[in-house]
């Protein structure tokens, strides 16, 4: 059982407040009878809310966006370090939680955790096509050379053979590139660029699919994803519009905080 006013507001990202604004105007029905009662407790398994003519659906699974700090490893258990796990709050961390991709011990940004094994699925695999973005300080500059060697599906260490990938550099400094890949390889952004002759001195991920990670979201804070951003991050994008939205917002960010 649920506090009518949280469910909504978990569901909507409302806050309370508006939430009771909302009932006193009588736009909230319970099983179809207009409620009041904020404090009414509710089974959301069972219980059909409807507010201002949406019925919000219950949610069996839960959705975590966390801004990952250097030094927190992608797994749900170390022998020696501490995992994502941890930075997750209590009110949020649930049984079977896991973090949908790795990022190294070493990288930053947008880790994605849910306990929807059936979404991970969707947001790793890469016959899905899910393009993460990931901006990366480098050693030297950056070389517009690098993106027809990235498209044309590299060969790195040999033998192994990368999807194509996209690569741009970054107007406000000729050392910063944005990457977008369509899988997840092991250390596969670093070992690109040593490929061509570079090497990643930091490594951010801003975007999986079409969601860029909230700016206010501190390092190490975590947020529950409301249904629009769920489809948002399933949804297809522009490779360019990433470039724009890194180039407008991201970049001061990052270099505060020293990516
Ligand atoms: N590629 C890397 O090399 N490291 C990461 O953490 C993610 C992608």
């Amino acid at each position: 059982m649920e506090r009518l006013d949280k469910f909504i507001s978990d569901r909507t990202g409302m806050s309370r407040k508006d939430v009771k604004l909302l009932m006193k105007r009588g736009e909230v029905k319970v099983n179809g009878k207009t409620e009041h009662d904020p404090g009414l407790r509710i089974n959301p398994e069972q219980d059909m809310v409807n507010v201002s003519e949406r019925n919000l659906v219950y949610r069996k699974n839960t959705y975590v966006m966390l801004n990952k700090p250097d030094g927190y490893v992608c797994s749900t258990r170390d022998g020696r370090s501490e995992t994502v796990l941890s930075l997750v709050p209590d009110e949020l961390r649930v049984k079977n939680m896991f973090p949908a991709g790795r990022l190294d011990k070493d990288s930053k940004g947008f880790v994605f955790l849910t306990d929807d094994g059936g979404l991970a699925h969707r947001i790793l695999s890469p016959k899905k096509h899910l393009t993460k973005c990931y901006l990366v300080r480098l050693e030297n500059e950056y070389s517009e050379e690098y993106e027809s060697v990235f498209e044309s599906g590299m060969t790195i260490d040999g033998d192994e053979k990368c999807l194509p990938a996209k690569v741009c550099g970054i107007s406000h400094d000729s050392h910063f590139a944005l990457v977008g890949l369509d899988e997840g390889k092991f250390h596969q952004v670093k070992r690109m660029f040593e490929a061509v002759g570079n090497k990643v001195v930091s490594l951010f991920r801003v975007q999986i699919g079409g969601l860029v990670i909230d700016e206010n979201l501190a390092p190490g804070e975590c947020l529950e994803m409301l249904d629009n951003e769920i489809e948002k991050m399933l949804s297809d994008f522009d490779f360019s519009d990433a470039r724009n939205s890194v180039e407008k917002s991201f970049c001061s960010y990052l270099i505060n905080n020293k990516l």
